[in-house]
């Protein structure tokens, strides 16, 4: 589904991804764990198109996508929703969602999209008219990944989709990214706190200093002590 073969990118005059790889099957649901700064987001904004590798490569359901623009990415159904929610404050829950449906035309109509949005996060049924300003942290949250889902995106990229939330709605968010596994998307996750890490998680990536240090099974991942100290234990 996504290949990432090899990526190295610069920020301004800092080598920040060093030769990384990874790759999402179909239906599969990645985590890329690691510390703050490690890379995680860079690597997502790279695959989105909003930086350019310096080297390597970005696969997309066999075509190569990098050097492509953010929308055109969008378009071949990848969705992104951003460490920050970036969900547009000047609109109602309900406008953010649909505006979606706007940007990638074809597949299910615009009414099962949006229908879809509210099956997997029901709780945003209530705030519909209600504008960005007036939700909690957790609520853009989950607005931000009904957003991207209302793409019908074949792969999701989810950014920290639990930073910041309380104990109290993380099963909510849990619950909704499970969902959207079960409809057949596939999604990939950067994770800095361990114990975020989805349980339908079967595989990981741990990064360290814009290096891939571990792909594996995520039980491998909890067993091996040199990635323990980086990332800390499961239990
Ligand atoms: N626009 C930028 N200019 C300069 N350096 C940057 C810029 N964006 C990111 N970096 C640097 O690149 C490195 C990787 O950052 P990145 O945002 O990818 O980390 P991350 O793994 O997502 O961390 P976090 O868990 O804190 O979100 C960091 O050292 C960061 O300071
Ligand atoms: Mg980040």
């Amino acid at each position: 589904m996504l290949t990432v073969d090899a990526l190295d990118v610069f920020i301004q005059a800092s080598h920040i991804l060093r030769s990384v790889s990874l790759d999402v099957g179909p239906r599969e649901v990645v985590c890329l764990v690691g510390r703050n700064g490690a890379g995680k987001t860079t690597t997502l904004r790279t695959i989105m198109g909003y930086l350019r590798p310096h080297a390597g490569r970005v696969e997309f359901r066999g075509q190569p996508i990098h050097g492509r623009r953010t929308h055109e990415i969008a378009q071949l159904g990848v969705g992104w929703a951003p460490e920050d929610s970036g969900i547009f404050a000047d609109l109602t829950v309900a406008e953010n969602i649909e505006i979606a449906t706007w940007t990638r035309s074809g597949g299910r109509p615009a009414a099962e999209r949006i229908a879809l949005a509210y099956r997997v996060f029901p709780m945003l049924r209530r705030y519909a008219a209600r504008k960005g300003p007036e939700l909690s942290g957790g609520e853009r949250k989950m607005l931000s990944i009904a957003r991207a889902l209302a793409l019908d995106p074949e792969m999701l990229l989810l950014d920290e989709p639990f930073e910041g939330l309380s104990p109290a709605i993380i099963p909510a968010v849990s619950a909704g990214i499970a969902a959207i596994t079960e409809l057949g998307h596939s999604i990939l996750i950067a994770e800095s706190n361990i114990h975020h890490v989805p349980e339908s998680t079967r595989r990981l990536y741990v990064i360290e200093r814009g290096t891939i240090v571990f792909a594996g099974a995520a039980q491998d991942a909890w067993r091996d002590p040199s990635l323990t100290r980086i990332i800390g234990s499961a239990a």
